[in-house]
């Protein structure tokens, strides 16, 4: 059978019977999540977490599938559109990941980026080639106006990432759009349209435009339908009740950062005195992080359980020259304080965690591949310990819990605080590690949270913090030579922490972050800003 012989429904026809669908399911189903949502078939690309986080903003519920499991999830009846993704295989490779075809048959609305646009094309019978070549900023020409397309003008910069092509179209299919080499950039046959660009990435202008059509105009969601994790607070409140029961009590580690903090105040609501969260102090924390937190909590109203073991961790960190001996180092004694403090506290069966969605569905750059940093999440669930695990998280990506966060009234320092490792400044030293550097890297790092707080950037970048190593620099204190640290301070912008790039700060900035560091942290005779993206550095140092 080829492209013309499918019955694709049109959008009307489509939008209809989802419609009876919704009224049916509003019976019997919760109305947000199990209603209506879309399927990101995940062909390994890195960006398939980016284009749940474009549907979701764009008012539709997404949740990423393997290309094994996307027939069964797209024909469930709450599944109203299919993504394929991109991915690093080629539709020629014979191995290459695929998907059922009937997949076309049910009807739905499809969206195929860049691979999935080319599986399209091969799955109902058009012609897919080697050679394209097209990387990064491209020039799209329309062909034809489209209400996918609608706001994009005749001309649009889109960003490609492709060798193989669709070199011509299944028939049934009318092309939309070609690039400035020619190609086909987008094509369509009834709800199923294809795009060889990635307009998840922030480099296609009209990306996030592209999702709204797709969403508004062609899946058909409403404004009153559109998916907001706000709304999804009291049925995570009613489920926590639910899960827990009426006797039990849950122990949540905070550190003060946004998802721990929404995930106990969360609890805290649900369950009254029956969450108690725990905040260790490790002593890795930034300058007066500690004090706030506990303040925070106070300002809340929330009782919290505070165990100040800095000593312990400071003294089995010192002397140590690798960051992941310290990982293991600060997440086996955080586990050994932690449960001893949980365990003070009776009738405790659960423990909570501010676990997000990236982390429960590994993206397929990461699927069965080892992880660069054994990132060691402080208040991740103690191995041998007999609690239950609570994740009311799970479903959500950070900037939904900052949404979320905010709606409960946390206050915005904690709201948008830059992420922090878990082994907080311990992967901040390099080299030996002592506390001397410690309190380098704290006092240099306030430096520059405060600097960009100031010129109004610490809520434009994604992380902000200095670091240090056992370089030298000669210095020149009076009329005395003197041998100090060299502090590297880094700046990233990131979306995810998958990929950063670094922060072009003006040079007035980056002149009194060097000069208050050097002058207020006298051990300082240098200060370098780090200008390499990742790829190839990662963020933190070690
Ligand atoms: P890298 O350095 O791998 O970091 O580019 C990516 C993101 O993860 C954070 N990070 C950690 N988080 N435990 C954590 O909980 C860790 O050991 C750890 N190491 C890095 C880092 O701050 C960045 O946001």
């Amino acid at each position: 059978m080829d492209g013309t012989e499918l019955n694709f429904v049109n959008n009307q026809e489509y939008k209809m019977n989802r419609l009876s669908n919704v009224v049916v399911g509003f019976i019997i189903q919760h109305p947000h999540l199990q209603l209506m949502k879309a399927i990101i078939v995940n062909f390994g690309g890195q960006y398939a977490h980016l284009i749940a986080r474009r549907l979701r903003e764009a008012g539709l519920y997404a949740e990423l599938v393997w290309p094994e499991e996307a027939l069964d999830a797209a024909s469930k009846p709450d599944v109203v559109a299919i993504v394929l993704s991109g991915g690093p295989s080629s539709v020629l490779d014979e191995k290459a990941p695929t998907i059922s075809r009937e997949i076309f048959d049910l009807g739905k609305p499809v969206l195929g980026i860049c691979f999935g646009h080319q599986l399209i094309a091969k799955l109902l019978g058009g012609e897919v080639a080697k050679g394209a070549g097209e990387y990064g900023n491209t020039k799209m020409r329309l062909l034809k106006r489209d209400e996918i397309l609608q706001g994009f003008d005749d001309e649009e910069v889109v960003w490609m990432s492709h060798g193989d092509y669709v070199a011509k179209e299944p028939s049934g299919f009318e092309v939309l759009a070609l690039s400035e080499k020619g190609y086909i950039a987008a094509m369509k046959s009834g709800s199923i349209y294809g795009v060889q660009f990635h307009p998840e990435v922030a480099h296609t202008p009209k990306g996030r435009i592209l999702f709204e059509n797709f969403v508004t105009k062609i899946v058909g969601i409403k404004p009153e339908e559109r998916w907001n994790p706000v709304n999804e607070i009291p049925r995570l409140l009613e489920e926590i009740r639910r899960t827990v029961g009426s006797e039990d009590r849950v122990v949540i580690g905070v550190s003060g950062g946004v998802d721990s903090t929404v995930t106990a105040v969360l609890l805290v609501k649900a369950l009254g005195e029956r969450a108690v969260p725990i905040f260790v102090n490790h002593g890795l924390f930034r300058q007066y992080e500690a004090e706030e937190v506990l303040r925070m909590f106070q300002n809340l109203g929330i009782k919290v359980k505070y165990v100040d073991a800095s000593e312990e961790f400071l003294k089995q960190l010192e002397g140590t020259f690798d960051c992941e001996d310290r990982r293991k180092i600060v997440g086996k004694l955080f586990v050994d304080v932690f449960t001893k403090a949980a365990s003070e506290v009776p009738n405790a069966k659960w423990l909570a965690q501010g676990t997000l969605y990236p982390d429960v569905i590994e993206s397929g750059a990461v699927r069965g591949a080892d992880r660069i940093k054994s990132h060691h999440n402080v208040a991740g669930l103690p191995e041998g310990l007999k609690f239950k695990l609570l994740e009311p998280l799970r479903q959500f990506y950070k900037d939904e819990v900052r949404a979320i966060g905010k709606a409960l009234g946390l206050p915005d320092e904690v709201v948008f605080r830059h992420p922090f490792p878990g082994p907080g400044l311990a992967v901040r030293v390099i080299g030996k590690f002592n506390r001397e550097k410690l309190e380098i890297v704290r006092k240099a790092s306030y430096i520059v949270e405060e600097e960009l707080k100031k010129a109004n950037l610490y809520d434009k970048v994604w992380q902000a913090f200095a670091t240090v190593g056992d370089d030298t620099w000669v210095g020149v204190k009076g009329d005395a030579r003197v041998l100090g640290y060299v502090v590297v301070v880094r700046v990233m912008q990131s979306e995810d922490a998958m990929t950063a790039d670094w922060v072009m700060l003006e040079r007035d900035l980056l002149s009194r972050i060097s000069h208050r560091i050097t002058s207020e942290i006298p051990k300082v005779t240098m200060v370098a800003y780090a200008v390499t993206p990742k790829p190839p550095s990662t963020i933190e140092p070690c």
